[in-house]
C-alpha cells in the first residue's frame, strides 16, 4: 500500500515579485514513487515553485514541505533528500564527466569508498559511464540532459525536482528520459517534473497539475482531467452521408449544441458541445430520421485540446 505521507508538499504557497503573482495560492502533494506532471505556459510560476522547493528562493506566504520538512524552516534537511535538475546547464570549461559528478558527490559530503560507488552507480544509470573520460562542453543536448539528471542523483535522494528535463530532446532522448524517470519513480522517488507541453509528460505522470498565472487551475491523472473538461466539450464531428447533406444540414440547424456548421459535398462538420452520450443520441435520432449515415466521426479532445480549454493562454 502506498504510503500516505506527502514527499513534495506546497501549502497555499505564495510567491509576489511586486505586483506579480508568480505563485498564488498553489497547494498540492506529490507522494512516494508518484510522478506529478508540473504543465503551464511561459511565465506560469513553474520555475517559481520549484527554486523555492529547492531552497533557493522563499515564499512570500505558505510553505513548501519536502518529506516532511519545511523549506523556510528547514532547509538544509530538505537539501538532503531532494535533488533539483534546473532548466539550465552551466558549462564548466575543462573538466570531464567523472571529475564534474565528483565534485558534486564531494558537496554532499560523500567520501571515499561511498562517493566512487555513487558516481559509478550514476554514471551507469545515466548511460554516461562510457563518456566517463570526455570533457563535459563537448557533450551533446541529450547528454548533458543525462549528466544533469546524474548530479541531481548523485546522493540518491528520494525527492527529485526536475525544470522542463525534455526541452530540446529529440523522440529517442525523450523516450529514454521517460524510462529513467518510470524507473526512478519505480524505486519509490517522488517526482516533480514541469513543462509547457502537456503531450510531452502525459505518458510519464500519473499525476498533472495545470498551473497558468500563478494559479493551480486543475489537478488530477490525466484522464480524470481530459474527461472533467469534456464534461463541456465542444468535439469536432463529421458526418458522411450517402445523399441528403442539404436536408441534414437543415435538420443540424439550431439543435442543441451543434454549432459552426458546414455542409462541404456529402460531409456536415460542426462543433458539438455535450459529452459522449449526448452524441451517441444525436446519431441514432439522425438515424430514425431517415439520413443514411456512412460514417459517424467525434474526434476526441487532443491533451493540447484541453491545455489550451483549461488555460486562457495569458501570458504574464
Ligand atoms: N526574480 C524575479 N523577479 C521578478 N519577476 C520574476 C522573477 N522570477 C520570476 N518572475 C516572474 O514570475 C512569473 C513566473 O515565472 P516562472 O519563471 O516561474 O514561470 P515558468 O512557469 O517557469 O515559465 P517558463 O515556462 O517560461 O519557464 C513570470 O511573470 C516571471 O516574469
Ligand atoms: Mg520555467
Amino acid at each position: 500500500m502506498q504510503e500516505r505521507r506527502p514527499m513534495i508538499q506546497l501549502c497555499r504557497l505564495h510567491r509576489h515579485f511586486g505586483a506579480t503573482r508568480a505563485v498564488d495560492d498553489v497547494s498540492f502533494e506529490v507522494y512516494r514513487g508518484q510522478v506529478f506532471g508540473y504543465i503551464g505556459p511561459n511565465g506560469a510560476g513553474k520555475t517559481t515553485s520549484m527554486r523555492i522547493l529547492a531552497t533557493l528562493d522563499l515564499p512570500t506566504a505558505g510553505d513548501a514541505f519536502v518529506d516532511g520538512f519545511s523549506v523556510v524552516d528547514d532547509p538544509d534537511r530538505v537539501r538532503l533528500r531532494l535533488g533539483f535538475m534546473p532548466d539550465y546547464f552551466s558549462v564548466y570549461p575543462n573538466i570531464e564527466v567523472r571529475e564534474y559528478l565528483d565534485f558534486y558527490a564531494r558537496s554532499y559530503q560523500l567520501r571515499g569508498t561511498r562517493r566512487t560507488e555513487a558516481v559509478h552507480r550514476v554514471m551507469a544509470f545515466t548511460g554516461l559511464d562510457t563518456l566517463a573520460d570526455k570533457p563535459i562542453d563537448g557533450l551533446s543536448k541529450g547528454m548533458k540532459q543525462r549528466l544533469c539528471l546524474g548530479r541531481a542523483l548523485i546522493h540518491d535522494p528520494p525527492v527529485m525536482i526536475l525544470d522542463e528535463p525534455a526541452a530540446g530532446l529529440d523522440p529517442r532522448a525523450r523516450i529514454e528520459l521517460r524510462e529513467m524517470i518510470r524507473t526512478l519513480a519505480g524505486e519509490g522517488k517522488a517526482i516533480l517534473i514541469s513543462s509547457h507541453i502537456l503531450t510531452e509528460l502525459a505518458e510519464m505522470c500519473d499525476i498533472v497539475g495545470i498551473i497558468e498565472q500563478g494559479r493551480l487551475l486543475a489537478v488530477g491523472s490525466v484522464d480524470e482531467i481530459q474527461q472533467r473538461s469534456s464534461q463541456h466539450a465542444t468535439n469536432a464531428v463529421q458526418v458522411r452521408v450517402l445523399d441528403g447533406a442539404e436536408a441534414l444540414g437543415r435538420w443540424l440547424t439550431g439543435r442543441d449544441g451543434v454549432d459552426q456548421l458546414r455542409i462541404d459535398g456529402q460531409l456536415a462538420d460542426f462543433i458539438h458541445g455535450g459529452d459522449l452520450a449526448s452524441e451517441a443520441d444525436l446519431l441514432k435520432e439522425m438515424i430514425e430520421a431517415g439520413f443514411r449515415v456512412v460514417a459517424f466521426g467525434s474526434r476526441r479532445q487532443s491533451l493540447e485540446d484541453v491545455f489550451m480549454q483549461v488555460t486562457e493562454g495569458l501570458l504574464q
